[in-house]
């Protein structure tokens, strides 16, 4: 798995876990990315063996990404164009708005999710990422700048999902480093949204490794999370620091059901420095370092 996921350049995280899990069950999936840039994601998604609608107003970047689709042999049907004037024709399973909702204006997002969610099949999920002014005064006069300040916020996201199971939660921030040299900070609110009401995804880890990742080092020999105590834990970061994990979580088998179908047992995986959960002495939850993931529950505090 890790191949196919890099932080520059590479698909989405989530887009990765999703997609794994939506080819495995599902003998011809669809995708429509909105807003598709130069397709890191759309292209990942038609090399699983999606079937991918992108919709890409920016003719540069439609024809980067036509490029791209020719030369790895990939069938992406490009609608170079305005979302608003695109009229889906049929139903997708998975469909993405990554970086794109706050170009919109406030007043026009609800009726057009309500739009994209008409066209998602029963299951189907909605991977959703929003700029945010929360992190301090830097990030909202970055997003002023950009003539961002009209975002979509948070409650307005949760509010049209409010009749779908959420699956996923994440703050961060992101920095862009351009080729002038200039280093931009993105604060980014990140949402994955099931069509339907599903037994919330309950990620209990089942399966740990913890490894050095300067050295490669197993700094823990233990493969079940009972073994990794609070109390454990603890005595790791004594020992070497706060060290570099790379961690490898599973939802316990039989816990949540991504498509609503069968128990989904697909592998997380983390790489860089992870934080863990722990009640009391239990293990519960995996993240990356320098975010909050919320996997158990959707409620953000
Ligand atoms: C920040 S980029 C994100 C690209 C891609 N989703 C990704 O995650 O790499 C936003 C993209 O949305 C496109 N875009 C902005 N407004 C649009 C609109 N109204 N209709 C179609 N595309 C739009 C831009 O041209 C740009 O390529």
């Amino acid at each position: 798995m890790k191949s196919h996921v890099s932080d520059m350049g590479g698909p989405s995280f989530e887009v990765a876990c999703i997609a794994h899990a939506f080819a495995n069950k599902l003998s011809d999936p669809s995708a429509l990315d909105v807003g598709s840039g130069d397709g890191r994601n759309c292209t990942y998604l038609a090399e699983l063996g999606f079937d991918v609608t992108a919709i890409e107003e920016d003719s540069k970047l439609s024809e980067i990404l036509i490029a791209n689709a020719k030369a790895r042999e990939l069938a992406i049907e490009i609608y170079n164009g305005d979302l608003q004037d695109f009229v889906p024709s049929k139903i997708f399973d998975v469909v993405l708005f990554l970086g794109i909702l706050h170009f919109l204006p406030r007043s026009l997002l609800k009726p057009l999710l309500h739009q994209f969610q008409n066209c998602t099949s029963g299951g189907g999920v909605h991977i959703i990422t929003i700029s945010h002014s929360e992190f301090d005064d830097s990030a909202s006069d970055f997003l002023k700048l950009q003539g961002h300040i009209n975002s979509a916020d948070r409650e307005l996201i949760r509010s049209s999902y409010s009749s779908w199971s959420g699956l996923a939660y994440e703050r961060y921030v992101k920095f862009d480093c351009h080729n002038n040299g200039i280093v931009d900070r993105h604060p980014i609110e990140k949402f994955v949204f099931q069509k339907g009401k599903f037994p919330s995804m309950e990620m209990r880890v089942s399966e740990v490794e913890l490894v050095d990742s300067q050295s490669g080092r197993a700094l823990l020999d233990c493969f079940s999370p009972t073994m990794l105590t609070k109390h454990r834990y603890n005595e790791i970061c004594e020992q070497y620091g706060t060290p570099d994990f790379q961690a490898c979580a599973k939802p316990v088998e039989g816990q949540y059901s991504l498509l609503g179908k069968e128990p989904h047992n697909q592998s997380i995986a983390f790489w860089g420095r992870t934080k863990c959960y722990f009640e009391g002495e239990i293990l519960v939850g995996l993240a990356r370092y320098d975010s909050e993931v919320f996997f158990s529950d959707f409620s953000i505090n």
